[in-house]
């Protein structure tokens, strides 16, 4: 499963970038608004820049026509940029018309595998089941992440499954085990799936028992 952070600031790109694990970006209206002032496309292209995979910018338009116009727009930006558009019949013919344009979607806001299954019969490049806001009703959002591997995989459907709106580290373990393609991550959760206290304090005892060894041999194994 490949790691793709849910943001559209800079910081955090470049610093998950730098630990080697990143594999693409998604953003959505929500993260621009937070992302500082700059247009869509700088931001975009900025990304661009940084990361070398997919990076999903979201239309706006909740008709057809206006997602095909939005979608082509992005497009140019970067060859990189996959067009997010909603889990709708508007949504799922701009993907059907975008493929044969070589444009390739992310289909969001997906809480239903029936959704997922239509997304992927018009031809999505990846299908993303939001699964923190389905636990917010207290419905299992991962179920839906289950189902769609499940159904994509038994009928050869070459979507890829993006884990979207993971809240905390077990959405991480939990996505990779139902197998998802993709989990696009906050940094902040992130941050807290990176770190171990026991890996900390290991480091720690090391470090002081290194300066004692280093101390009684007089510098020499330095
Ligand atoms: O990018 C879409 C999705 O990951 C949003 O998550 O936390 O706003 O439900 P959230």
């Amino acid at each position: 499963m490949r790691i793709f952070l849910d943001t559209a600031d800079i910081d955090e790109i470049r610093e998950a970038a730098r630990w080697g694990i990143l594999s693409g970006i998604t953003t959505n209206p929500t993260l621009m608004m937070k992302s500082g002032g700059k247009s869509h496309e700088a931001v975009i292209r900025e990304i661009a820049e940084i990361v070398d995979g997919p990076i999903s910018a979201e239309t706006i338009s909740l008709d057809t026509e206006g997602m095909l116009v939005e979608a082509r727009r992005f497009a140019k930006w970067h060859p990189n940029v996959v067009v997010k558009v909603p889990s709708t019949p508007n949504g799922w013919a701009a993907v059907k018309r975008l493929k044969e344009e070589g444009i390739r979607t992310n289909v969001t806001l997906c809480f239903s595998a029936n959704q997922a299954l239509f997304a992927a019969l018009a031809g999505a490049y990846i299908i993303s089941p939001f699964v923190g806001r389905l636990d917010d009703i207290s419905e299992d959002g991962m179920q839906v992440v289950r189902d769609t591997v499940e159904i994509y995989r038994k009928h050869n459907l070459p979507t890829l499954v993006l884990a979207a709106s993971i809240r905390h580290p077990l959405h991480i373990i939990d996505a990779a085990k139902a197998g998802a393609d993709i989990a696009t991550v906050p940094f902040k959760v992130l941050e807290l799936a990176a770190k171990h206290p026991l890996t900390d304090k290991g480091i720690d005892n090391f470090l002081k028992d290194w300066q004692k060894f280093t101390e009684e041999t007089g510098g020499r194994q330095a």
